[in-house]
Order: structure tokens, then sequence, then C-alpha cells
């Protein structure tokens, strides 16, 4: 399994010149419902966009991680389809990944990006926190927080409205297609968005 971590994200070949020396790695982690075809779709593309687990990565990115809201397939490997559509499309081969469930409250703590596939997701992820703080687990203030950082993947689209990737666990290839064209388009998106973020931070 690719590791999601770098202690230290400060080279690059082609983006050192567009990021502020200051600017703060951020953390992403994309969830869908088991972790198996749409995350991991999202996780592979952005790890690739960002050169992450090359010797020139993006300096702006410090983790990229996927995870479900359900834990049904916890311990497993992608969706061979997955899989088939990011070797396809994409040429990407060597990712791995084991679902797994999304930690509460730690993933909310800990990443600064938790981007929701489709409106179920957004509703559970905001019902764990609210069930977090109800528990004790967290206070008023790490609930707000956390609940600022989850958004949906497809708010990064480029088009007017947030768009949903829709589940394609249940349909044929062509669904996978249809959520590799998204999440490859969100994933420039949101690294132009956290490039902009990072130069408007540094002036
Ligand atoms: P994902 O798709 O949320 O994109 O990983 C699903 C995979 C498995 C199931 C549902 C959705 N399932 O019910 O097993």
């Amino acid at each position: 399994m690719a590791s999601n971590t770098r202690s230290q994200a400060t080279t690059s070949t082609s983006d050192t010149s567009t990021t502020p020396p200051t600017a703060k790695p951020v953390s992403v982690l994309f969830v869908c419902l088991g972790n198996i075809c749409r995350s991991p779709m999202a996780e592979g593309t952005f790890r690739a966009v960002t050169n992450f687990d090359t010797d020139h990565p993006h300096p702006l990115i410090s983790r990229i991680d996927s995870c479900g809201t359900g834990a049904y397939h916890a311990g497993d490997q992608p969706d061979p389809r997955t899989l088939s559509v990011l070797a396809a499309k994409a040429g990407i081969t060597t990712y791995r990944h084991k679902a797994r469930k999304i930690k509460v409250p730690s993933d909310f703590l800990e990443f600064d990006y938790v981007l929701a596939m489709d409106e179920d997701n957004m509703i559970d992820l905001r019902d764990m926190m609210k069930r977090a703080r109800k528990k004790g687990v967290v206070d008023a203030r790490q609930q707000e927080e956390a609940t600022r950082k989850v958004c949906f993947y497809g708010r990064f689209g480029g088009k007017a409205e947030d768009e949903e990737v829709q589940d394609p666990y249940y349909g044929g290839r062509n669904g996978f297609e249809i959520a590799y064209e998204q999440v490859e388009r969100f994933g420039r998106g949101l690294l132009k968005h956290i490039e902009a973020q990072a130069a408007e931070d540094g002036k």
C-alpha cells in the first residue's frame, strides 16, 4: 500500500515558483460509502496529479487518504473496476489501498479537507460529528471546525453547482468511467484551489 503521509513536502520540480515559502502543506481525505469504488478512484487520481508518490511531490500536499462512512468492505482492495479504469484511463497501475471506515473524531480533526462524493456521505459525516458532540467526544468548537472541513468533492469541478459522484457499485463499467472523468477533473480543480489559497495566505 502506498504511504499516505509525507513528513515534509518541500520539493517540487514544477510548482515551487508558485508556492510561497511559508505555505503550510495540507492533508486531503476522500470519503464515499464503501471505500472501494469512488474514494479510492479520487485518491488514486489525486496522488497522480500531485506526483505524491514520486521524488518530486507537490509541496503543498502533506497527506492523501480515503475511507468510507461504512465498514462493509474494511480491509478489501479497491473494486477491480476501479483499478481497471485507473489503469486504462490514466496509466495508474501502482495504486494500492485497503478499505477502512472513517475514524471519529480523529480523521475529522487531523485532515484539512474531508471530501464527500455524494449527499448521503455529506449527511453521514455531519451526523457523525453531531453524535460525537452529543457524546462529549468533541467540543462545540471542534464540531464546528470539522463540519467546515466537510464538503462535496464536486465543489471543485468548475461548474456553478456542486456535483455529486454517483455510486457506480451496482452498475456497469460505464459508471466507473463517469466517476473517473469527474474525480480527475475535481482533482485538478482542488489542486488549483489549494495553490490559490496558499498564494492568498502568503500575501
Ligand atoms: P463506493 O461504492 O461507496 O464508491 O465505494 C460502494 C461500494 C460498496 C457498496 C456500496 C457502495 N456496498 O453496499 O457494498
